[in-house]
């Protein structure tokens, strides 16, 4: 939700901020800004559109300065236009600032500001942090110092950077609860929302806490607690994601990019260590009520984690959805919460995680970017090792999660005895199998689902149906076709269709059923109940099933065969699939893969 950045160096680093902006483009993309201290003034330029649109049209790069800070921005508070466009400043110019959070008391702060006689341009929430800084100033004639009082007086979240003619070497920040970091280069600093931005350039990061500021210039940086004012000692972190793995590397999009990683995603969270997830077996164990905690992608991982637990380890954890977390579960000491993200920096899964803990329950996270705020907030962390996911739509990160998931309900199966030692072993040879064949899957089936796709893509409503395991995988790969090609996609579990919403088939409304392999007798059977529901209706059906022997053909409609897998795997699979599904269909509808319409990489508000 909106990225910013900041530079510091020894020589022009225009370039470089560009750069640095633009790896965080996936966290908000309706508009752009600048702020470059030039001499003894501030030069701002911002317009809407995304980074490379907004630098080209506004010549951007011919403005050199030694010190700048950026922002890209995904529209909270106000429309998407220039006046509302980071960086903001101060009626006197001394000022520019980015923001990313939600400033909750803006309305109160406004009002008395202009009662000052300060002038407004925005709409935003973010406008009244120059305008503060300035009248602090007035009174404090010390930037640090009224940095700090306009920090205390601000409410909500935030994540802010500034620069001021006062001091034309520095970037100032702070964080609360938006996440924010430093990169610690020679002779050369950065303030980023994330690693991504300046991870060409630096792999030492110093994470900037809650309630900490900073005031970093070319050969040093400082980091201070704004309530005691106290300077705290921080730890350089090293990012091990390689900066190459952020690039594309020849595929046209990162969303394919990234689904063509899944087998290496796979393989990292096959070797996240024993111990790591043992920590985690153990609380759920040890409590009186687990819940699997995420929003969004997230959600249908903790619903196919549900699934799977309840299946391999006879062990009900609850589902929910982190932003109706507060209000549905009561939890207490003898809970115990997994949240899932990818981000770590989700507000309603932050939420939910610091609701439970202030509950007294135990929890943990599985998450993919290290030094992440859930990563720091939850007890026990699983670092999942996906890699940089850069496209908005998540994929190779919720699979990744989904097999720790496996993993762990494996392990509990085993620690009560619901499995034994050879049923675990060759249920883990049947998961290490996997990122095999999601490989031949990639290789073999991509042709074909592009194929379909492309007959399909003007079809407006599909119904995704799914029973058992196989319904949050229906979900999920209902998501991906919302959002990435914006066709209406409602996920269902095939049972629930007789109670109402088979009244809606016709030929306009086309359905994905995901079958479950034979083996799986009951599930396979009740799912092709639901494929003959709909088809004696006349509706159209796309079969994803296992069967090579082809014993279906008069069934479906139009039928996707995989090669037949473990009922293990199975789900997994198909949801690779119907990625690619949703891909293909969106390149066909010509939408803007990597960066869709009104969403942003991790939602930060509320
Ligand atoms: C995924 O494709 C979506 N963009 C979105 O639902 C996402 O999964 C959700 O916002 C949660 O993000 P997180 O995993 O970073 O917490």
């Amino acid at each position: 939700m909106c990225g910013i950045s900041g530079v510091v160096g020894l020589k022009d680093i225009s370039n470089a901020l560009f750069e640095t902006i633009r790896n965080l483009e996936y966290r908000g993309y309706d508009s752009c800004g600048v702020a470059l201290l030039n001499k003894n003034s501030i030069v701002v330029k911002k317009n809407v559109g995304g980074v490379e649109e907004f630098y080209r049209k506004e010549n951007v790069l011919r403005h050199k300065s030694s010190i700048g800070i950026a922002h890209t921005r995904w529209a909270t508070h106000g429309r998407v236009t220039r006046e509302n466009t980071h960086p903001h400043q101060s009626c006197d110019g001394k000022f520019a600032v980015v923001h990313n959070g939600i400033i909750s008391n803006y309305r109160a702060l406004k009002e008395s500001l202009v009662r000052l006689g300060h002038r407004f341009e925005s709409e935003t929430d973010t406008e009244v942090i120059p305008h503060l800084l300035e009248e602090n100033h007035r009174k404090l004639n010390n930037v640090e110092a009224a940095f700090v009082k306009t920090l205390c007086e601000l409410e909500g979240t935030f994540a802010i950077a500034f620069v001021s003619t006062y001091h034309p070497g520095q970037i100032f920040c702070a964080k609360r609860e938006s996440p924010l970091m430093l990169g610690i280069g020679d002779e050369i600093k950065f303030v980023g929302s994330d690693f991504n931005s300046f991870i060409d350039y630096t792999k030492n990061a110093v994470i900037i806490d809650d309630g900490e500021y900073a005031i970093v210039s070319r050969d040093s940086y400082m980091v201070k607690n704004y309530l005691t004012r106290e300077e705290v000692a921080k730890p350089i972190t090293k990012i091990e994601w390689d900066a190459e793995t952020s690039k594309k590397g020849g595929f046209p999009h990162y969303m394919l990019k990234e689904i063509h990683e899944q087998p290496q995603t796979v393989t990292n969270a096959l070797d996240v260590e024993d111990a790591v997830l043992d920590k985690v077996v153990e609380g759920i164990a040890q409590s009186g009520q687990g819940h699997l905690v995420g929003v969004g992608t997230t959600y249908y991982v903790a619903q196919f984690g549900q699934y799977m637990i309840s299946s391999l380890a006879g062990q009900s954890l609850f589902a929910v959805s982190s932003d109706e977390f507060a209000a549905l579960s009561n939890v207490g000491r003898d809970s115990f919460v997994l949240a899932l993200s990818q981000s770590g920096e989700t507000y309603d899964t932050l939420t939910a995680v610091k609701h439970a803990k202030s509950r007294g329950a135990r929890t943990a996270a599985v998450v993919n970017v290290m030094g992440s705020s859930l990563s720091r907030l939850a007890d026990n962390v699983v670092l999942q090792g996906s890699g940089p996911e850069i496209c908005v739509i998540s994929t190779k990160a919720a699979l990744a999660q989904m097999v720790i998931l496996v993993r762990i309900g494996l392990k509990l199966a085993l620690r009560k005895n619901a499995m034994t030692a050879a049923a675990f072993d060759r249920s883990m040879s049947v998961l290490r199998d996997l990122p095999g064949i999601i490989q031949a899957v990639l290789n073999e089936r991509s042709g074909f689902i592009h194929r379909i796709a492309h007959e399909y893509f003007k079809i407006k409503h599909w119904l995704y149906l799914g029973r058992g395991v196989y319904y949050p995988i229906a979900l999920e790969s209902a998501l991906k076709m919302k959002e990435v090609a914006y066709v209406h996609a409602e996920g269902m579990p095939g049972g629930f269709l007789k109670h109402g919403t088979l009244a809606m088939i016709d030929k306009d409304i086309y359905s994905i059923v995901f079958i479950p392999p034979r083996e799986e007798k009951a599930l396979y059977e009740a799912t092709l109940h639901s494929v003959e529901e709909i088809r004696a209706r006349s509706g159209f059906v796309l079969g994803i099933h296992f069967d090579e022997r082809g014993k279906n053909k008069n069934l479906f409609s139009e039928e996707l065969i995989l090669p037949n897998v473990s009922p293990l795997i199975a789900p997994l699979l198909q949801l690779v699939i119907s990625q690619l599904f949703a891909y293909f269909t969106a390149t066909s509808l010509k939408r803007d893969i990597d960066k869709p319409r009104s969403l942003a990489k991790s939602v930060t508000v509320g």
